[in-house]
């Protein structure tokens, strides 16, 4: 029997996984409540942790669980950057689920995209009280427009694809260009200059921390919109207020704040949110916060489900190797992915 210890549950989750284990090798500690070093000790007689993109996964909580004598950390999502992988590396396994759906997320930025610039949020609201008024609901048409894409891999490929069926000029930045794929590629400060809708597709990195910044608002043209279905990091959100505040930037769609952990994935409705940056980002008209919703779609949950059993039994009831596994064995993850040929430990 494996037991899996499976944090931060939601309804969703657990229909999805529930449908798809054998029970009878198979047995789910669905707890609420997230991963940190005050909950880890939940995880006592499990085999497997199960987290998600909020969870904490720092060398403390990675060194209780190795000593709970947890043998792998499951992550069920494509994003690792809460995960300490080299303090993991030789003590406990660490799988995550590199794409599930990424038409659900760029699908997902080109819904807030067209409800921004439509003003479809606003519509909603003023027909539902009988307003019928067009004052203040003017947009513009996306054809013609130039859209900058910061990351061009599986999501980012398919927004491309979305926006060129909307006659946009695309032109896009990538830390690794991919050759032969048709795609314009420019410098960072030149997409910045050039694109009137801006939309991020990159991990988040030490690299791409705050690579939307002041100076990089500085340069972007009056009135830009900025997507950002990534990781909420990739902007210093006080740069992204001041540039809303002086009319620079024109909109936001968020559907990840870098302060999300505390907040997002709860009903906070009734409660006064102490977290002053984000109530003024919502409280602003031209500011869309969804959270971290992009890749809610049933496909994308049972594929998570699905790749993730299939991670686990991987370990427990194949040979240990995991084509999935986040390995730091030579330092560079997503190198050692591509040449592995064995156990990484
Ligand atoms: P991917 O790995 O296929 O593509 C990422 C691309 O970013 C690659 O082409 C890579 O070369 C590029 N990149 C790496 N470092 C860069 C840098 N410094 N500057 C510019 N580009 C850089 O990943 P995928 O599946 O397209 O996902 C992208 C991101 O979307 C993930 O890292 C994750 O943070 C986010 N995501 C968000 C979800 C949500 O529900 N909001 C769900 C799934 C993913």
């Amino acid at each position: 029997m494996i037991r899996i210890a499976f944090f931060d549950t939601k309804d969703y989750d657990r229909a999805s996984f529930e449908r798809l284990a054998n029970k009878d090798n198979i047995e789910y500690k669905f707890l609420d409540t997230k991963l940190t070093e005050d909950t880890a000790e939940l995880a006592n007689g499990c085999d497997v942790v199960c987290v998600f993109v909020n969870d904490t996964v720092n060398k403390a909580v990675i060194d209780k669980l190795y000593g709970y004598g947890i043998k792998m950390i499951a992550l069920r999502c494509a994003g690792y950057n809460n995960v300490d992988v080299q303090a993991a590396y030789g003590k406990i396994h660490v799988v995550h689920v590199p794409a599930y759906s990424p038409y659900a997320v760029a699908e997902h930025a080109a819904a807030l995209l067209l409800t921004s610039i439509r003003r479809i949020h606003k519509a909603y609201n003023r027909t539902r009280d009988f307003n019928f008024s067009l004052n203040g609901l003017t947009g513009f048409d996306l054809h013609g427009k130039t859209v900058g894409v910061v990351g061009t891999g599986k999501i980012g490929r398919i927004f491309i694809d979305i926006c060129r069926g909307f006659g946009m000029n695309v032109i896009a930045y990538d830390r690794y260009p991919a050759k032969d794929s048709g795609i314009d590629y420019v410098t960072l400060d030149e997409l910045f200059e050039r694109s009137d809708i801006i939309s991020l597709h990159c991990p988040l990195t030490d690299e791409t921390r705050h690579m939307i910044d002041g100076s990089a608002i500085e340069k972007m043209k009056k009135g830009v919109v900025i997507l950002n279905t990534s990781r909420g990091a990739l902007i210093d959100a006080e740069a992204l207020l001041a540039g809303i505040k002086a009319r620079k930037v024109g909109a936001a769609c968020l559907d990840v704040y870098e302060e999300e952990a505390d907040i997002f994935f709860e009903d906070r409705s009734g409660h006064i949110l102490n977290d002053e940056l984000l109530s003024r980002l919502i409280s602003m008209p031209n500011v869309i916060v969804t959270s971290h919703q992009a890749f809610l779609t049933e496909e994308a949950l049972n594929n998570i489900a699905e790749t993730t059993l299939s991670n686990i039994g991987s370990y427990f009831e194949n040979d240990g190797l995991c084509d999935n596994e986040l390995c730091y064995r030579c330092g560079n993850i997503e190198q050692c992915k591509k040449e592995r040929k064995e156990k990484c430990f």
